[in-house]
């Protein structure tokens, strides 16, 4: 694979240096970004902004915080990423909240120990990025199950009267992650619905665990845990952003003996009991792929979340809408969307935080609103019926 690697690039690196010569559009063609910018909550008041080119380069990406000049590079400890086609790079939240940035890459075809060849240099258009700036209304677009079906979730999404402030992508975007070009795929995704202009809270569903990318595509979340696992904060929305694994057991024959999630979902649990959420957070929220929080391969997060307050979970999974307090025995509501089944379509879900509420309404991708609800934050019952 190596050698074929090679091949290919050293193809690609005489077409780039004898179209140069020829002054031919080959360069353009061949080296382009072909998904745009998207800026992901990772933890530690840090973003980790994502795009992707057609062939492997470099990524950096360059904006201005307070007069100053930043670049900041995709590295791998001192070195920049040539090897990969999907960039990540991790800038604070307070250099990007409200500021413009720009993304680029430069194909490198070769890389020796003394000699590199590079071509051309591709550069997004300035993006002009929404981080919380205080607004009263904080409007929350949630995608779960989008399953390579990202037509029918636009459908949904232009039923909204509101802008959304903040996307969630809620895991099984796509249906299996066998090579990056999946991963790309979710990045389609996540361009496409947040434009790279507010943040993405983004958790692992099962499906993208299936494939030998699995495990690769999360470290270019760039999180401090290691994990797809994660608290991060949008104003007065504190989000508890966990990964929830399989939904089977590691011995089924779906993952050949190649997975060890119990280990994986152990040391989850382990650093969930030691997160602590911000007391000053109005609303503390999880977001996690599968609303089974009782049995995550042994481990029981029901009290755990309880006692760190969180007060609302926002579910997928299921391919269906449901609203429901105490749901295994939690003390808190439990909103689940997304998806679609045998005899329903794609179902979208804006979440409006105002005044200590929750108004959460779901819509189709053909256009009928499919549930309306309202939530009182942190009270003992639910203040209206679940349709
Ligand atoms: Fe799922």
């Amino acid at each position: 694979m190596y050698e074929l690697n090679m091949a290919f690039n050293a193809i690609i690196s005489a077409l780039i240096v004898i179209q140069s010569a020829l002054c031919l559009p080959f360069n353009t063609l061949l080296f382009r970004i072909d998904n745009g910018a998207s800026v992901f909550e990772s933890g530690d008041d840090m973003y980790t902004v994502m795009w992707s080119t057609s062939l492997p380069g470099t990524g950096y990406v360059t904006y201005t915080y307070e007069g100053e000049e930043h670049t900041v590079k995709d590295l791998h400890n001192a070195s920049l990423r040539t090897q990969e086609s999907i960039h990540s790079v991790r800038i604070p939240k307070e250099h990007l909240d409200n500021n413009t940035y720009t993304c680029h890459s430069q194909y490198v075809g070769t890389r020796r120990a003394y000699v590199a060849i590079k071509g051309r240099t591709v550069s997004t258009k300035p993006v002009k990025f929404r981080g919380y700036s205080g607004q009263d209304k904080i409007n929350v677009l949630v995608l779960s199950d989008i399953h390579e079906n990202p037509g029918n979730a636009a459908k949904a999404v232009a039923c909204f009267e509101n802008e959304p402030d903040l996307l969630v992508m809620n895991g099984d975007e796509v249906s299996f992650m066998t090579a990056a070009y999946k991963f790309k795929q979710v990045l389609s995704y996540a361009h496409r619905f947040s434009g790279g202009s507010i943040p993405v809270v983004y958790t692992n569903g099962n499906h993208e665990n299936r494939g030998e990318f699995a495990g690769d595509y999360i470290d270019l979340f760039k999180t401090t845990t290691g994990g797809l696992y994660y608290t991060c904060r949008y104003g007065p929305i504190e989000f508890l952003c966990l990964d929830s694994g399989e939904d089977k057991k590691d011995s089924d024959w779906t993952y050949s003996g190649l997975v060890d999630y119990t280990s994986y979902i152990a040391d989850e649990t382990e650093w969930l009991q030691t997160v602590e959420l911000d007391e000053d957070a109005q609303y503390k929220v999880c977001v996690v792929h599968i609303p089974n929080i009782k049995n995550r391969y042994g481990n029981n997060w029901v009290d755990i979340l309880a006692d760190m307050g969180i007060g609302f979970l926002i579910g997928g999974h299921k391919h269906r809408i449901n609203f429901e307090y105490n749901q295994n025995g939690a003390p808190f509501y439990q909103m689940l969307d997304g998806g679609k089944s045998r005899d329903n379509g794609y179902v979208a879900t804006m979440l409006t935080f105002a005044d200590g509420q929750i108004n959460a309404v779901c819509y189709d991708n053909e256009k009928n609103l499919r549930g309306e609800h309202t939530y009182s934050f942190n009270e003992e019952s639910p203040s209206g019926e679940a349709p």
